[in-house]
């Protein structure tokens, strides 16, 4: 009831066009994708040459964080098996891949003094047989895999990892940029830098907003570095297009009429997604003044002599605000938010910094794997007006994933990722026609893979691979959701009555 009514004020107050005027269909400059992964996809581990990254290091030696005992060893075999994954990239129509390269595989140590050939010749053909399919690549350097050597001296939380990554992709522009013309610095920052530091993913360090914030500092700081490098040395020639991806959730104030509940709904924001996107994309620059004063506030009431939010100085401020092309979203879920009210805790803690709680309405359909997103998808049209209003409706906005998360025996007639599909894409549609400038969506994922601290456990893609295949066959089953995102991509349209015709797809 509640938020029906919400739905229809946001209705009426961004109805800019007349009915008439509202599209119907995904206009012609709209493209779709889908995404995946190095670490979750490729396989081939340590074949060829690969170095070791943390996630290598992780499954191997705390089997026990992954939720099945599994690891990212094989996963789909994209390592060998990519022209299937242009073959079924090929059959749903997308317009782009969105994929990661594998640091290691291409730089074994992280370090420049060791190309690895292999890894070339791995993304050449990938990259020339998408483009020979009429697919353009969408790559993105950093997703997660951090090389092992470079964890070992401290990894996003040594400073010199900002000169690292940015020698890196500079030889990966040199390599790959004669063809790829988006890219993506660094996925999922606040993830990464998040949950890597409050010990539930690798690199699996407790340092609770301390290296958290050191983490997210140096990314803001690789980010700057690797976009003004591509402006001065490349732009000219390779005419490419990048932008960094962040995550977020929605956050809607439990009581709308409550202030702090709408104060609570924000903070949670700008810490998750603020904490990236205002020191890029925001006209003034900086980490977002709610968190600047919340950390500098905590931190001192808990005797640190500065603030454990480090600052920019004036030159980095300058190289970072404006760094970018587009933006990236990934957005699957909602959460309520109302104020947590905590004593200030004596050892430093990303939840005692954010103070709210944040949960879910009983009402809300739940998805079946185990990240239990809550399904609701007006949450994604509330988030790119929020956007749109909160940094400025010229900025291009893409979707970089978006997706469903089903259980490990879930069934080919996936209904429920259907739903979600369906209705997310109604939802992005009515963000357009809203006036926001999304001209992107990317479903993740492209096939089931290695969900990590999830393991197996859950399924995301469109196409369904069986992992306990006695035989390590990794076949790529198109599931209901593939056929009929294929139908929206053909007709631009969403229909949710459509019934696929698997006769059909398959020899699409
Ligand atoms: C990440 C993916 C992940 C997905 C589903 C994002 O956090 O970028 O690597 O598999 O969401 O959880």
């Amino acid at each position: 009831m509640h938020h029906a009514q919400h739905a229809l004020i946001y209705t009426c107050i961004f109805s800019c066009l007349s009915s008439a005027q509202r599209l119907t269909r995904f206009p012609p400059y709209f493209n779709f994708g889908a995404a995946t992964s190095a670490y979750q996809i490729e396989g081939a581990w340590n074949v060829s040459g690969k170095g070791v990254s943390i996630w290598d290091t992780a499954v191997h030696d705390t089997p026990q964080r992954i939720a099945d005992g599994s690891s990212g060893d094989d996963a789909a075999q994209s390592y060998y098996r990519w022209e299937e994954d242009i073959a079924i990239i090929r059959q749903m129509r997308l317009n782009f891949y969105r994929f990661s390269l594998s640091w290691t595989r291409l730089f074994p140590q992280g370090t420049l003094n060791s190309l690895n050939p292999d890894g070339v010749r791995y993304y050449d053909q990938l990259i020339n047989g998408l483009l020979a399919a009429g697919i353009e690549p969408m790559v993105t350097i950093f997703h997660w895999d951090v090389p092992q050597r470079l964890q070992d001296m401290g990894g996003w939380t040594n400073d010199l990892i900002v000169d690292y990554y940015t020698e890196y992709a500079n030889r990966v522009f040199q390599l790959f940029g004669d063809r790829v013309r988006l890219w993506v610095t660094i996925n999922e920052p606040g993830q990464y830098c998040q949950f890597g530091y409050d010990n539930l993913n690798a690199p699996f360090i407790n340092s609770s907003a301390l290296g958290t914030y050191q983490c997210g500092h140096n990314v803001l700081r690789a980010h700057g570095r690797a976009y003004r490098l591509y402006d001065n040395y490349y732009r000219s020639s390779q005419n490419g297009r990048l932008g960094i991806v962040c995550d977020t959730t929605w956050y809607e104030p439990s009581d709308n009429s409550s202030q702090f509940d709408r104060e609570a709904a924000d903070r949670a924001l700008q810490f998750l997604f603020g904490w990236f996107i205002n020191p890029i994309y925001s006209p003034e620059g900086d980490y977002p003044a709610a968190m600047r004063a919340r950390v500098d506030y905590v931190s001192q009431q808990q005797g640190f002599p500065e603030s454990r939010l480090p600052s920019f100085t004036p030159e980095e401020l300058l190289m970072i605000r404006g760094a970018y092309d587009f933006m990236g979203v990934n957005h699957y879920s909602t959460f309520l938010a109302r104020p947590d009210n905590q004593a200030i805790a004596r050892f430093p803690s990303l939840n005692n910094d954010v103070d709210i709680q944040q949960f879910v309405d009983p009402s809300w359909e739940l998805t079946e794997g185990q990240t239990y997103f809550a399904v609701v998808p007006w949450g994604i049209r509330r988030l790119l007006n929020w956007i749109a209003d909160t940094y400025g409706r010229d900025i291009e906005i893409f979707i970089t994933e978006n997706g469903y998360d089903g259980f490990r025996n879930e069934s080919l007639q996936d209904s429920r990722r259907v739903n979600y599909l369906n209705s997310y894409l109604r939802e992005v549609l009515n963000a357009i026609n809203d006036g926001v400038r999304v001209t992107a969506y990317t479903f993740w994922a492209l096939m089931d893979n290695f969900e990590w601290v999830n393991g197996y456990n859950s399924r995301f893609g469109l196409y369904r691979i069986d992992y306990d295949d006695p035989t390590g066959n990794r076949t790529r089953i198109p599931k209901r959701s593939a056929m009929v995102y294929q139908n929206i991509i053909v007709t631009r349209q969403i229909n949710e009555s459509f019934v696929p015709d698997e006769f059909a797809f398959d020899s699409a």
